[in-house]
């Protein structure tokens, strides 16, 4: 049975995500960063939902990932976990709460495993120090997801590009997928690498790929949800399709709102005690 056919409230576990990886199954991931759409999320049958740190300019209006803290992704990632009845919760360890010590990525994750009741957190990063980190929060326990190519919480040191465009950093990000599966990450987020490589890197792991601008051949996708709903107005990358256009649509609600309350027609004896 597929994590798609297990029903509303049996919870998608890890295993059943390397098993749709052996079978070819595609793996939906969308981010939610509140209550009611995480239960939309949830209800549309994500397998995974992400409480990304684009919570940063997506939710915070801030410019980067950066000024993401640890408090905030524990106060979204608890109201996501709380709309999510089956998909598989993984919150995002922001800026600077995992890059300085083994003990302390160890410390931050067990907080987010603690407070927000998600089943594991995800990092940014495949060096030697960062397989050091992941072996030891796995090792307690802690499922992590990784992250490589463009990682935004580097966006200083990188900017906003395609990442492993010639060989000697395609040969990088190869390196890097394989240290993170044997550190034991159960999947790994490939952003913005080209097809061919994202594709190379999938069929070289056991463990799932989840592309974003990596092309169609990684063993599943991650969208930033209002990005595909058309709500983050302006931000365009080549890879981003809408699959709605709820600013539009927000914006015709808002608008008949305060015509009708300006005009008097809301509320009507309908909408009255
Ligand atoms: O923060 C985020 O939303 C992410 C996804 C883009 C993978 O890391």
């Amino acid at each position: 049975m597929s994590a798609q056919e297990s029903g509303r409230d049996r919870r998608v576990t890890i295993r059943e995500l390397l098993e749709m990886k052996r079978r070819g199954e595609r793996i939906a991931v969308l981010t939610a960063y509140d209550f009611l759409f995480a239960r939309l999320v949830d209800e549309a049958g994500a397998d995974i939902v992400l409480v990304g740190d684009s919570l940063g300019q997506v939710v915070l209006g801030f410019d980067s990932t950066l000024p993401v803290t640890l408090d905030d992704m524990i106060r979204h990632g608890a109201a996501v976990r709380r709309g999510v009845r089956r998909g598989l919760v993984v919150v995002d360890l922001p800026f600077m709460t995992f890059q300085v010590s083994a003990e302390d990525t160890l410390r931050n994750a067990g907080r987010i495993m603690k407070e927000t009741g998600a089943a594991a957190v995800k990092l940014e990063g495949g060096d030697e120090k960062a397989a050091e980190h992941v072996r030891a929060v796995v090792r307690a326990g802690i499922p992590v997801m990784g992250h490589i190519g463009l990682t935004p919480q580097s966006v200083h040191a990188l900017g906003y590009r395609v990442q492993g465009r010639d060989e000697a950093n395609a040969d990088r990000l190869r390196a890097e997928a394989r240290r993170l599966e044997e550190a034991g990450c159960f999947a790994i987020v490939l952003e913005l690498v080209p097809s061919v490589l994202a594709a190379d890197i999938t069929r070289a792991l056991t463990i799932p790929t989840i592309g974003i601008g990596a092309g169609p051949d990684t063993d599943g996708q991650v969208l930033v949800l209002p990005d595909m709903l058309g709500l983050n107005e302006g931000f365009a990358p080549r890879f981003l399709r809408h699959f709605a256009n709820l600013a539009e649509e927000t914006r015709r609600g808002l608008a008949a709102y305060i015509s009708e309350v300006r005009g008097g027609t809301y509320p009507d004896a309908d909408h009255s005690f």
